[in-house]
């Protein structure tokens, strides 16, 4: 599969995802601004990428706040201000903030600033490994959830392009089909971004994992004439008592697998949980742009003049999950006191 980043020791390259499948190309960042815009402009996106992402950005911001900074505390401001910047890319993934911190966090406790750049690109690349890592491990742990034989629903790419690799939800099915198991997937298209059919189709067919598109609105009819066995997303940001939110229309389909009896599986990393909120109530939903639903590909689909609304997630109240699926193991019927229990927050 090709990398979702590559970074050059100078600059950071991002498979342009705006431009899949039809054009396999990389944008060029040489500055924490431009990895900000290909956060927010969708280049690059997925939780656990753009995660990883911004940490590269945070190094290009050391290199830069070096020759700038007098002392230690300037340069630590000039940082501080780029870490905003970059978390304010996209406000729902909590993933970006927790890798920018974790860069923050680095930096103050190194406190020598020639020092500081070097050890934020080997904590860059820790942060990209052990993400692959957790997309594999987290892929074990769900393939048992499957049976020997299944065909999968998924929404929106969870998979390798939206990782440092391997995916998290398409990282269940890789996992399942390297235990020998039969997995076919299907994949909603994921309006209005077209993830689905741009991404998670080209995946998959690329690694040779049979795939059918459908389209959003088909999923209530696969589900009802059995096609299904069980429900598998990735997540943006989970609240402390197991609310999920993810990918607009995750909630909708939450709710039509509850009224088919189909198992709807999260599976996501540590690193999207929030401990700091206690239910999905107090996640920030990002809206964008009104030309995303009124337009495809440039060209205007509505009428002109009309309201518009484009959230770009949803939160899917924890009762309608069936488990989360981390690389720590499967928590089954989150809620709140199950999750203190399993992750020991
Ligand atoms: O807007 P996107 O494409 O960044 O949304 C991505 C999703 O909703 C994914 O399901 C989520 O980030 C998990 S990716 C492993």
């Amino acid at each position: 599969m090709l990398a979702t980043t590559k970074w050059t020791g100078k600059t950071l390259e991002l498979l342009d995802q705006t431009q899949l499948p039809l054009v396999k190309e990389y944008v060029v960042c040489t500055n924490y601004r431009d990895v900000q815009d290909a956060i927010r402009s969708m280049k690059v996106r997925g939780a656990p990428a753009i995660g990883v992402s911004a940490a590269y950005g945070m190094v290009l911001a050391a290199y830069e706040c070096e020759t700038c900074a007098d002392s230690i505390d300037m340069f630590l401001e000039c940082l501080d201000n780029a870490a905003s910047y970059l978390i304010s890319a996209r406000p729902t993934a909590v993933n970006l903030e927790w890798a920018v911190n974790r860069m923050l966090d680095k930096a103050r406790e190194i406190g020598d600033l020639a020092k500081i750049p070097p050890a934020l690109a080997e904590l860059a690349q820790e942060i990209e490994n052990e993400d692959l890592e957790v997309c594999m491990r987290i892929g074990k742990h769900g393939a048992e959830l499957l049976p020997s034989s299944a065909t999968v629903l998924t929404h929106c790419n969870a998979g390798s392009l939206a990782t440092a690799g391997y995916g998290t939800a398409l990282g269940v099915v890789r996992a399942a089909i390297e235990a020998g198991k039969e997995i076919e997937v299907y994949a909603d298209e994921t309006r209005p971004f077209l993830q689905g059919a741009r991404l998670t189709a080209f995946e998959l067919a690329e690694d040779n994992i049979p795939v059918t598109l459908i389209t959003d609105n088909m999923a209530a009819y696969v589900m009802s004439q059995g096609i299904i066995d069980c429900v598998i997303v990735g997540a943006d940001r989970i609240a402390a008592n197991g609310d999920v939110a993810n990918k607009i229309g995750t909630y909708g389909l939450a709710v039509l697998a509850r009224e088919h009896d189909i198992p709807f599986y999260v599976a996501a990393p540590r690193s999207t949980f929030d401990f700091g909120i206690q239910s999905g109530r107090e996640i920030v939903i990002e809206e964008r742009d009104e030309n995303e639903v009124a337009e495809i590909f440039g060209q205007r689909i509505a009428p002109e003049g009309i309201r518009i609304f484009n959230p770009a997630f949803d939160v899917t109240p924890h009762r309608y999950v069936t488990a989360i699926i981390t690389e720590q193991g499967v928590i089954h019927s989150p809620c709140a006191e199950s999750l203190r229990k399993s992750m020991a927050f």
